[in-house]
């Protein structure tokens, strides 16, 4: 199957949108962000094959092969006030857009890894811009591995790849149209509650115990929950419960 991942295949597959497509750039999210500057409006979309300086959370890099990754940034002009739903957005879309595709044991790796299983196929990076102290807009960065081979990688044990999980081709162009759809329709509804819910249900290690690390003092306890702005909610054992706005979570002990 030819995916037709090119620029003339995705702008005429996602036509009347606003698509800025590379084959190759440094992150689709500074594109974006130098785009949001220049007027682009919420709904636009940067698109790339590949990344030379793709970034993670909390610092780290993202790369993929030329070819293996879905790699794109969704442009939003959201209130300030629905900026921490921005994030749970990304998470929410992917996980509702590997569900139609019939991938079982989807989850939500607090706070917005999309997991099969355990193993992580996908990353959200918000970041906004700013002027003057207002919020001028977003740019919400997704990474998914559609055919990303790990093997020998260290993230053997921790990645995963969707034609993997499918048992088959997919069309990294018809995943991107399946997704903006789920974007588009939440996007129109941030701050409503049916965001939230729908973001804390697919959460998939509450109640158990975990390590909040890499953003600070590790916070360890159960999971028990998350508030509004997204933040995890740790018991400790000392009965403390304890708010954890940023980091990654590993299992631990009971
Ligand atoms: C993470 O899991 O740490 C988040 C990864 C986000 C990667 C995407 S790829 C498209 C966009 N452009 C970037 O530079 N990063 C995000």
């Amino acid at each position: 199957m030819s995916e037709n991942f090119t620029e003339a295949g995705v702008t005429a597959a996602l036509a009347p949108r606003y698509v800025r497509f590379f084959e190759q750039v440094g992150s689709t999210n500074d594109v974006g962000l130098k785009w949001l500057a220049e007027g682009a409006p919420g709904g636009a979309v940067v698109v790339a094959d590949e990344q030379t300086s793709g970034r993670g959370r909390l610092g780290r890099s993202w790369t993929a092969p030329a070819g293996t990754a879905l790699t794109f940034s969704y442009l939003l002009r959201p209130e300030a006030s629905a900026l921490s739903r921005i994030a749970m957005l990304g998470g929410l879309a992917v996980s509702e857009a590997l569900e139609q595709l019939g991938i079982a044991e989807v989850g939500i790796k607090w706070p917005n890894d999309v997991q099969i299983g355990r193993l992580k196929v996908c990353g959200v990076l918000p970041e906004a811009s700013w002027d003057d102290g207002s919020l001028t807009g977003v740019v919400l960065g997704i990474g998914l591995n559609a055919r990303v081979d790990f093997t020998g990688s260290p993230f053997a044990d921790s990645a995963a790849s969707l034609e993997d999980a499918l048992g088959e081709r997919v069309s990294r162009v018809d995943l991107l149209a399946l997704l903006l759809k789920r974007l588009d329709y939440w996007a129109g509804d941030l701050n409503g509650a049916a965001l939230f819910e729908a973001w804390r249900g697919r959460l998939n290690m509450l109640n158990l115990p975990v390590s909040v690390i890499n953003a600070g003092s590790p916070v360890e306890g159960i999971a028990e929950g998350v508030d509004a702005d997204g933040a995890l909610l740790v018991r400790g054992n000392d009965g403390q419960v304890r708010r954890a706005l940023a980091g990654d979570i590993a299992l631990g002990n009971a």
